[in-house]
């Protein structure tokens, strides 16, 4: 595979849901945007003759063989995106796949088992606030009753946003009998730190994932006059919420972990008014579940003796916790041992994940000069995703056959 052709296919996706001038990406699931993305996909998947299907959670499986066939060989990532992310996480992945499909066929591959590329639904929770909604639904990891009562940030349901994409809610939820149907899967994703660039390597297998959650904190306090309520009087739950940022960052460092609040909403967020009500989201991240939990209770500590200073009040809720992943099976150890690439741990979450927990699962990375991600300035180079489907091809050839 040449870096041109890869940049062939990469065009045809690449306009899809430009978010405007910083050059990042509006695919939330669901949006006129991933509709688009969706319908590419599904030309692209019947121009290679293959079989497409939607299943009951609005994941698309495109086939090579048949769909009911047993032991299936799945690769595959996600199209929606963060806001005004990259293009790279989750559509590498999915392209790559598509190519690689390509690749076995030029190559005179006959998979004695059937073959799919998948796209998962939801995989970054930018719009309903669950990441990998759509494989959590499938595995059974997440109840489709919670699914369907989950808003965006303009009140519209999950129920409504796929309804009106022409899906049947009332079958959401978990699919065993296609969960085992698969013998293995193997998601291509773009690296998201700068570990591959560092070892000078194109492509890289993962060893595991750190657990992570994503916890909502609500803050509430007295909305008053900005300019006749005395320093004294005040009950402001944005002193609360601005000390628990800085709180969360000192106890990620001293951690040995990471923290992020990279969302808050402040009512009634008007400039000459205390504000009465705000939530921030945190984004926590460990090595290890045991540092994971004593970080988030830090984070909690500091937030409540906070609010006690300031005569506030505030409130944890976890979102969404993913447990620790370690991709140690017989495909992950294949991809390891066959491919001769570089192996590392990633701290970002991924449909591969939650499948994990069901199906012998393999992650491959492809390097990613600048190192960032869920940010316009994701990259890779046509010259190294090529290098991605090569190895992709190679892993999906040995399990196929
Ligand atoms: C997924 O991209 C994550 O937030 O880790
Ligand atoms: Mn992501
Ligand atoms: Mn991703």
């Amino acid at each position: 595979m040449t870096g041109e052709r890869f940049a062939a296919l990469w065009g045809s996706l690449s306009p899809i849901g430009i978010a405007g001038g910083d050059g990042g990406y509006l695919r939330h699931s669901w949006t006129d945007a991933d509709m688009v993305c969706r319908e590419w996909f599904v030309e692209e998947a019947i121009d290679r003759d293959l079989e497409v299907e939607v299943d009951r959670n609005g994941n698309l499986w495109a086939w090579w063989g048949a769909p009911d066939g047993e032991g299936a060989v799945v690769t595959g990532s996600h199209l929606d995106s963060v806001p005004h992310g990259g293009g790279y996480d989750g559509p590498l992945g999915v392209v790559s796949g598509l190519l690689a499909i390509d690749r076995l066929r030029e190559r005179g591959v006959t998979p004695t088992r059937p073959l799919a590329v998948v796209v998962f639904t939801e995989e970054e929770g930018a719009r309903f606030g669950v990441p990998c909604l759509g494989s959590r639904l499938l595995t059974g990891a997440f109840d489709p009753a919670q699914a369907l009562r989950l808003q965006d940030r303009d009140g519209i349901h999950l129920a409504e946003a796929m309804g009106k994409a022409g899906l049947d809610v009332d079958t959401l939820g978990p699919d065993p009998d296609r969960l085992a149907r698969i013998g293995a899967f193997v998601e291509l994703h773009v690296e998201q730190g700068r570990a591959l660039d560092v070892l000078d390597a194109p492509v890289g297998v993962a060893s595991g994932i750190w657990p992570h959650g994503r916890y909502r904190l609500d803050f509430s306090g007295e909305g008053n006059h900005a300019g006749t309520t005395r320093m004294l009087d005040r009950h402001d739950p944005m002193l609360t919420l601005a000390h628990t940022v800085l709180a969360a960052d000192e106890a990620a460092r001293s951690h040995g972990a990471h923290a992020t609040v990279g969302r808050v909403d402040v009512a009634p967020n008007a400039t000459n008014a205390i504000a009465a009500r705000a939530s921030a989201w945190l984004d926590a991240r460990a090595a290890d579940t045991d540092t994971l939990d004593r970080l988030v209770n830090a984070i909690r500590q500091r937030a409540e003796q906070r609010a006690m200073h300031d005569g506030t009040h505030v409130a944890l809720h976890a979102e969404s916790v993913t447990g620790e992943v370690a991709f140690a099976g017989d495909v992950s150890r294949l991809a390891a041992l066959e491919l001769g690439v570089p192996v590392l741990p990633t701290a970002a979450g991924h449909d591969a994940g939650v499948l994990s927990k069901h199906v012998d699962t393999a992650m491959l990375f492809v390097r990613n000069p600048t190192g960032i991600s869920h940010a316009p300035q994701e990259s890779a180079t046509d010259a190294d995703c090529a290098a991605g489907v090569e190895k992709l091809t190679d892993l999906l050839a040995r399990l196929c056959q």
